[in-house]
């Protein structure tokens, strides 16, 4: 997606306003503290907007994400952090890890199952045993119950973006985004790039099968207050065998 490449600084800017970082943070840093998880890893970690809280709260802390364009914004913001380019749907390492958080909703860009399942795979061989694994995710039955089709315009800063969104529901909870992003100069927007992207929501039950079918139990849900897409948290564990 451009907004994560050409775009990054515009995403950088603009999601200051967009994400409550500091209620974010307080979620997980709860759900960490709950498992004694000190060491993690967070997926999708773009620009380093959660990685800020990590490092200041003394974490031991390795931030990924697919975009170097992201990576390079995180790395000049919070020069003290670890921060590697990885594909949360493939990935492996051989360290290993408390917790892992998969943040900013990330699992909404691996719309084939079979990327969700290397994804949970890949988290699952990077776990201590009865690691954590805390994610976000935007819920298909808000989501799909009451299809909001129409033109979303949002000013943010000196940034407008104009998007939409259809169904395409294509073997899952997916639909097509487009967006429209322009730049204000004097009193006019000027047009800076379009965009678009398939996207998936999840249902919770499709999610704790997903899960199980790696080695994950989910332990709890819980709905998150956001400015657009409705979405929820998620913690699961993995076994302690
Ligand atoms: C909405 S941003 C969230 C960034 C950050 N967590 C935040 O809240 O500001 C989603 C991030 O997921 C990353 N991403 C998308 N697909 C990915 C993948 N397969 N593996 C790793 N990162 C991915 C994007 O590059 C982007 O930085």
């Amino acid at each position: 997606m451009k907004l994560y490449r050409e775009l990054a600084e515009v995403y950088h800017e603009m999601y200051q306003h967009l994400f409550d970082y500091e209620q974010e943070f307080a979620f997980y840093r709860d759900a960490l503290d709950r498992f004694a998880a000190k060491k993690l890893i967070e997926f999708g970690c773009g620009t380093g907007n959660l990685a800020r809280f990590f490092l200041h709260n003394q974490y031991a802390y390795l931030g990924i994400d697919l975009s170097e364009n992201m990576l390079n914004i995180a790395r000049r913001e919070q020069p003290q952090g670890r921060f590697q380019q990885g594909d949360l749907s493939s990935f492996s390492i051989s360290e290993t890890f408390d917790a892992a958080l998969v943040t900013g909703r990330t699992l909404t860009y691996l719309h084939q199952t079979e990327a969700l399942l290397g994804a949970f795979e890949g988290i699952h061989a990077c776990l201590t045993p009865g690691g954590v694994l805390v994610f976000d995710a935007i819920d298909a039955a808000a989501m799909f119950l009451d299809f909001d089709a129409s033109q979303k315009q949002l000013d943010t800063g000196p940034y407008r973006r104009i998007s939409h969104s259809r169904p395409t529901l294509n073997g899952a909870w997916t639909w097509h985004w487009e967006a429209d992003y322009f730049v204000k100069k004097g009193e006019t927007y000027v047009f800076l790039d379009h965009d678009e992207a398939e996207l998936r929501a999840f249902t919770p039950d499709e999610l704790a099968l997903l899960l199980k079918m790696r080695g994950f139990e989910l332990l709890e849900m819980v709905k998150k207050d956001t400015y657009t897409w409705p979405d929820h948290y998620f913690v699961a564990q993995k076994s302690l065998v």
